[in-house]
């Protein structure tokens, strides 16, 4: 490609994501020039303190960030992270018509709209592949492979440190915070993690999988979220005893009722059986589950996190960008057309299993299941052990709506022949 332009980038950030990025970029210079069809020059590279970026070159680095997105680059890559100042300067570099490659799911789960309409106001692009689930391709499927089949339901294991500690959990028996504390001793849980384990994280993530899946514009706060915090080490004991093995899932789902149809979008913890293949996604790996109407059930699975992993889906991104550049086309903007509601929590239609410790006497279990049958919720399995004075009684429901599903297990818990209720964790994975 003599004289070809070289597509000019700006690189807002240079952690752990933006070193890799920057790696990628000069080891594959001459095999990025050939598949854009155009050299890709960095131009800058915006920081905070450009005295500890050793590695990169001096000459590129400034923390005028303003100054780099106005200056005449043709894409902005932001690896910063945080709402703001990235969604400033991201909506001025869109704007400016330059195109936009980011990680950053945070913003993207609360601002999507607003950048999809500054991209559209000047005929940018607006790619963001590495913000949920690191270097799997899982965004392009969805938004360009899947754009002609009906997706039915995504449900996936989207955060790798909170993996880690239900999979350590699971192989050991230990408690949450042990495994916690083991977690952030080998570094794969970070000092503050709380938006990993309170669910925040993955809440993002399913924000912009239901967006894209469902053709509907969804918010983190849309997402009803429970963290891992609460999951006891009986918890999984109940989860092994059955079959089964816990994990924190994003779940986004197509419902369809009399009142036409809607979604239901949460992140909460939940047994699944150990033959389903996200039961097999241990450690810090990340995995999705997508079923659609026409292509049937697919699995996406891969490293979630990283700096390497992560910049291998930002530069796909900025190839994809700066051909569309090249030959003056562009990718695929907002598609919110369904604008689908999304339901309350309460109303989406979960399983439960409830383990109890109850009395041993005639007249129990009676009393238990009349319970069930005043929520109208349908009990599925039972399983009763006696011990010497009591007994432990282990439930599973067919679907039922949460609410439903909640209320009976706060009625549970006040009868008089129940002792404790030892374990309650919706059940997904498995016909209803
Ligand atoms: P880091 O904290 O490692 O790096 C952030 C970078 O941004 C640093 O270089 C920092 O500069 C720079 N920066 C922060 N504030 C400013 C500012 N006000 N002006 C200029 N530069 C600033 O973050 P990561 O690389 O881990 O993450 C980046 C993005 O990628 C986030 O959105 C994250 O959610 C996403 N992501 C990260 C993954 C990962 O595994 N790390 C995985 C998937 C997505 P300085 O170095 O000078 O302090
Ligand atoms: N903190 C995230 C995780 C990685 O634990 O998976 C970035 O999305």
């Amino acid at each position: 490609m003599p004289g070809q332009k070289p597509i000019k980038v700006a690189l807002l950030g240079c952690g752990t994501v933006g070193t890799e990025v920057v790696r990628l970029l000069t080891d594959q210079a001459a095999d990025l020039t050939a598949r854009v069809g155009a050299p890709v020059e960095l131009a800058g590279i915006a920081v905070r303190k450009p005295n500890k970026h050793r590695e990169v070159p001096a000459e590129l680095l400034t923390t005028d960030v303003d100054g780099l997105v106005e200056s005449d680059v043709d894409v902005v890559v932001e690896v910063v992270g945080g709402i703001e100042p990235a969604r400033t300067w991201l909506l001025k570099a869109l704007h400016g018509g330059k195109s936009v490659v980011t990680a950053n799911k945070a913003l993207l789960a609360e601002h999507s709209g607003e950048l999809f309409q500054a991209a559209d106001s000047t005929g940018a692009d607006l790619y963001f592949e590495a913000a949920v689930a690191g270097a799997i391709p899982l965004l392009r499927p969805l938004r360009e492979s899947l754009a002609g089949d009906r997706i039915t339901r995504v449900m996936g294991i989207v955060n790798g440190t909170t993996n880690f500690i239900l999979s350590g959990m699971d192989s050991t028996g230990a408690s949450y915070s042990e495994t916690l504390e083991e977690a952030t001793r080998l570094g794969y849980a970070e000092a503050d993690p709380t938006a990993d384990v309170d669910g925040f994280d993955a809440a993002s993530k399913a924000a912009i999988l239901a967006s894209l899946a469902f053709h509907s514009r969804v918010t983190a706060a849309d997402v009803h979220r429970e963290g891992i915090a609460s999951v006891s080490a009986a918890d999984i004991a109940a989860a092994k005893g059955l079959g089964r093995t816990v994990k924190l899932l994003a779940i986004c789902e197509r419902v369809t009722s009399a009142g036409g149809e809607s979604i239901s979008v949460r992140v909460h913890p939940a047994m699944i059986p150990r033959t389903h293949p996200l039961a097999g996604v241990n450690g810090a790996f990340n995995a999705v589950f997508v079923e659609a109407d026409a292509a049937g059930e697919m699995m996406f699975y891969g490293r979630g996190a990283g700096g390497a992993p992560t910049a291998s889906a930002v530069l796909g991104d900025l190839v994809a960008v700066a051909r569309n550049r090249v030959v003056s086309g562009r990718g695929p903007r907002e598609s919110a057309y369904a604008a689908l509601p999304v339901r309350p929590m309460g109303q989406a239609p979960t399983r439960y299993h409830i383990s109890l410790d109850v009395a041993d006497r005639p007249g129990v279990l009676s009393q238990v299941a009349a319970v069930f049958a005043e929520h109208d919720v349908s009990i599925a399995a039972v399983r009763q052990e006696g011990r010497v004075d009591d007994a432990s009684l282990v439930i599973v429901t067919h679907a039922a709506t949460d609410a439903a599903l909640r209320s009976t297990v706060d009625k549970i818990g006040g009868l008089p022949v129940v002792r404790e209720v030892v374990s309650v964790m919706r059940v997904e994975g498995e016909e209803t």
